[in-house]
Parts: C-alpha cells; sequence; structure tokens
C-alpha cells in the first residue's frame, strides 16, 4: 500500500442516555467506539505523515461536542474530547506539515439519524455534508462547522450564562427509551 494523502475518520455511533438508568457500560462502549477507535487510527496514521512532512487528516466530531444535552452525556462527551485531542495535536502536526481538521456537523439525514424521534433542526443531506466537508478540506480549514444556522444556535447556547442555558436545556428532556 502506498502512502495515505488524506484519513478522515468518521466512524461512530450515538445512542442517547439519561440520568435515569444511567449505564457506564454503555457510556465505555461509546467512548470505546467514538473515541479510543479514532485515537487508534490516530496512532496508526501519524508517524508516517509526520516522518515524510506532508498528509492531512479529518475527525468527525459534532457541535454535540459544544454544550451537554439532555440525552447526549455519553455521545456529547466523545466528541467533546474530540475537539479538545484535535485542538492539542493541531500545532504540532502543522509543525511537521500535517493538516489536521475537526468537522462539527449538525443534524445530517443518514442512517444514524432515521432513527431519531425528534425534531432536528436544520437537517441537511448527506451529500450536502460531504461537499461542505469536501470543500473545507481543500480549503484546508481547521474546523468545518455547518449547517451555519445550527453552529452559531450551538455556540451561542455554549457562550450563554449556565442559568439561561439550563433553563434553555431543560426543554429539550424525554422520557429514557
Ligand atoms: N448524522 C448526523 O447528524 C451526525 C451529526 C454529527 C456528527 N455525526 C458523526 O458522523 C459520523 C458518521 O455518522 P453517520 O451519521 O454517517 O452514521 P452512520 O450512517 O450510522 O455511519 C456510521 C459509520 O461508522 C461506522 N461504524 C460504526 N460502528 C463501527 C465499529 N464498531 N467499527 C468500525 N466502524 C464502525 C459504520 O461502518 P459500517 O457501515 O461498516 O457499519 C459507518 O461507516 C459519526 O462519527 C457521527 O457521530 C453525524
Amino acid at each position: 500500500m502506498g502512502s495515505i494523502d488524506l484519513a478522515v475518520f468518521a466512524a461512530g455511533t450515538y445512542f442517547r442516555d439519561y440520568a435515569v438508568g444511567f449505564d457506564s457500560a454503555r457510556f465505555r462502549a461509546m467512548v470505546e467506539l467514538n473515541l479510543i477507535g479514532t485515537a487508534q487510527c490516530l496512532e496508526r496514521v501519524m508517524p508516517a505523515m509526520i516522518a515524510r512532512e506532508s498528509g492531512q487528516i479529518a475527525v468527525v466530531a459534532s457541535v454535540s461536542g459544544y454544550v451537554g444535552l439532555p440525552g447526549a452525556a455519553s455521545y456529547g462527551a466523545t466528541k467533546a474530547a474530540l475537539n479538545v485531542m484535535c485542538e492539542a495535536l493541531y500545532p504540532e502536526l502543522r509543525s511537521h506539515g500535517v493538516k489536521l481538521s475537526i468537522v462539527n456537523p449538525g443534524f445530517v439525514d443518514t442512517p444514524l439519524t432515521r432513527k431519531n424521534d425528534f425534531p432536528m433542526p436544520f437537517l441537511i443531506s448527506a451529500e450536502e455534508a460531504a461537499d461542505t466537508i469536501a470543500d473545507g478540506l481543500v480549503a484546508g480549514k481547521y474546523e468545518i462547522v455547518f449547517p451555519r444556522k445550527m453552529a452559531l444556535a450551538m455556540k451561542v447556547l455554549h457562550a450563554l450564562p449556565a442559568r439561561v442555558r439550563f433553563a434553555l436545556t431543560r426543554r429539550m428532556l424525554k422520557s429514557p427509551s
């Protein structure tokens, strides 16, 4: 196999979890796939890219990593961790000539979201998401976040005082499924 020019790490899953019925084994399973799985992929591709001082890596996280939303304790934790991990690795990789991007999508119509039984604001097609990711990678952006309205909503939510943020996120509470 030749050298890898671009590696996109997108494997991941999502299930809802709540305080009632919280299960650390399920939490661990989500961490294993979304976080450790990505770390293992990074471990495999970074050395060769660093050695030849070229290459591009994209890690798919989510805007769910910006804010703790009810039902997304495990998922949000893995996606927040991916954001921090990539932010930590970026400057060093850059100094070795390797580009790193973090992809933070909002809702995209895929088999993963088709099982959701709640309204998904600003839902976009997988084709639109793929085009936006491709454009961002060609432009060499660090963060590729979309759709714009969802990104803005989550960034504003994150910036609000906790009291106001909880008043809003409490409205998202649903019964455990
Ligand atoms: N859809 C959204 O709204 C949305 C929003 C934000 C972030 N994301 C993120 O985008 C990524 C892709 O999600 P998607 O919506 O495209 O979901 P999806 O349709 O369910 O695809 C999930 C992908 O992860 C792979 N995968 C699942 N479990 C795996 C395992 N144990 N080992 C290796 N690969 C595994 C699947 O491979 P197989 O097909 O071989 O099973 C598939 O390619 C995920 O990281 C997700 O968190 C999605």
